[in-house]
């Protein structure tokens, strides 16, 4: 299927997305305290290519002319995140002014180039000094992250509309919670429940403490989720299914919806209901978000695995199944999107839904001083058309942007996975447009 920009309608947004602790650099200019991201980096083993995102993409120096160049794409919406110790550097507090005044200078700068912001409140970098008072396990953390958010608000309320919440709630609880491959390195259960909790919490007082604020804001949240494939169709292929769809999908959603979590699948969910009953929890976990960010990498072949814990499954990776998968070994699937967009779209509540990330990770190189990603490109015409297609069977998805701009600081694989439109050469600074960059321009712009 080929289509144009109109195929979208005219209300269609188009954007590309960064986030603070990926782009900025700058980790310790002008009184930003330290996140759970610098700490996270200086430990010996933890970003596979022994980098570190103290300079990152220079963004804090460079924002102007990257918001020019997102804009030159042809793009109008530009999502970026707010770096919460950067404003708050001990988490709550003190306010930095020079933290403040920066994202002010970033937000004229995306209103000056004709850009929407649309501006991500938490995407990962959790100040130090709330981690070292047990960081989202602990319940100060969601009320630390009202008080950010609700000052964000205040600051930034009368030229920003469109907020949203949390950058993937599951991928950082489960990353930097259960796997301890993410800052802040903590792995185990009795790690995951409190966070996953808090994180809960928090993506619904966010979202009220913004509408405290700005009466006619636009509040959304995102979440990473994936299609679910069971590997056969026997039964126990179909539960362990069934149970992944819980754990990726389910989690965080539904507790926004007021579905509560899925304890029907994991039982031991209801853990954080006996711990918590007496603070009424369950009453704090919904909010009525204006739309919602699905941010769709990959679907997720699972089967029954019995020595898996707790979820007794496990994925059957693209490589063995040889289809077709980006360079971190995910499958490219815009049936995967398809699916994953009528899925989210089915819950009643769920408004509009925005893709608030989509992109694809390759070996890209300058030669000659250009970069062919072919790859890229036909990544994104496949994901769109997925995106097409759900529009058409009615899906109420109103934007699609591209994650990311610039190659970045792509977290525990440090600069080696290159997402971006543009390529940077992270020692020099130089911005080399990529093909998919300029296919982007033809699609938007022609
Ligand atoms: C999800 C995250 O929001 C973003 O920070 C990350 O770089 C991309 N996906 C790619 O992994």
């Amino acid at each position: 299927m080929a289509f144009t920009r109109e195929d979208f309608g005219p209300g269609f947004k188009w954007g590309v997305v960064i986030s603070a602790f990926q782009n900025e650099g700058s980790h310790n200019a002008h009184g930003k305290g330290l996140s759970i991201w610098d700490a996270f980096q200086d430990r010996k083993g933890k970003i596979k290519d022994n980098t570190h995102a103290r300079i990152a993409c220079d963004f804090y120096n460079r924002y102007r002319e990257d918001i020019l160049l997102a804009r030159s794409l042809g793009f109008s919406v530009f999502r970026f995140s707010l770096s919460w110790p950067r404003i708050l550097p001990q988490g709550t507090g003190v306010v930095n002014q020079a933290g403040i005044d920066f994202y002010h200078r970033v937000i004229d700068a995306c209103l000056e180039a004709g850009m929407e912001p649309y501006v991500t409140l938490y995407h990962w970098d959790l100040p130090q000094a709330l981690e070292q008072k047990g960081g989202w396990c602990h319940r100060g953390t969601v009320f630390a992250f009202e008080e950010f958010a609700n000052l964000c608000a205040r600051a930034y309320g009368h030229k920003v509309k469109n907020w949203i919440v949390l950058n993937e709630p599951f991928g950082f609880t489960s990353l930097g919670y259960m796997l301890g491959v993410h800052a802040p390195g903590k792995f185990g259960l009795s790690y995951f429940f409190p966070a996953v909790h808090h994180t809960a919490l928090a993506q619904a007082g966010g979202g009220r403490a913004v509408r405290d604020e700005i009466t006619n804001a636009r509040i959304g949240t995102t979440f990473s989720c994936s299609q679910i494939i069971p590997y056969t169709q026997n039964e126990k292929d179909q539960a362990a299914a069934h149970r992944a769809d819980a754990l990726f999908n389910r989690l965080f959603i539904e507790p926004a919806l007021g579905l509560g979590y899925p304890t029907d699948v994991f039982p031991l969910l209801k853990r954080i209901g006996r711990r918590y009953a007496l603070w009424r929890d369950w009453e704090k976990l919904p909010f009525d978000f204006d739309f919602i960010g699905i941010q769709n990498y990959f679907p997720l072949v699972i089967r029954y695995n019995a020595f898996m814990p707790y979820i007794q499954a496990s994925e059957v990776k693209p490589a063995q199944r040889r289809v077709p998968q980006t360079a971190l070994g995910w499958e490219i699937s815009g049936a995967g999107m398809f699916s994953i967009l009528q899925q989210f779209a089915a819950y009643k509540g769920v408004k509009e839904v925005i893709v608030t990330e989509s992109g694809a990770a390759f070996k890209d190189a300058v030669i000659d001083g250009a970069v062919d990603d072919a790859g890229r490109t036909a990544y994104f015409r496949e994901y769109l058309e997925g995106v097409l297609a759900a529009k058409r069977t009615g899906v109420p998805v109103s934007g699609y942007f591209a994650w990311t701009l610039t190659d970045n600081f792509e977290w525990a694989e440090g600069f080696n996975a290159r997402f971006g439109l543009v390529h940077v050469d992270h020692d020099t600074q130089v911005r080399t447009l990529k093909s998919s960059g300029r296919w982007f321009r033809e699609l938007l712009t022609k």
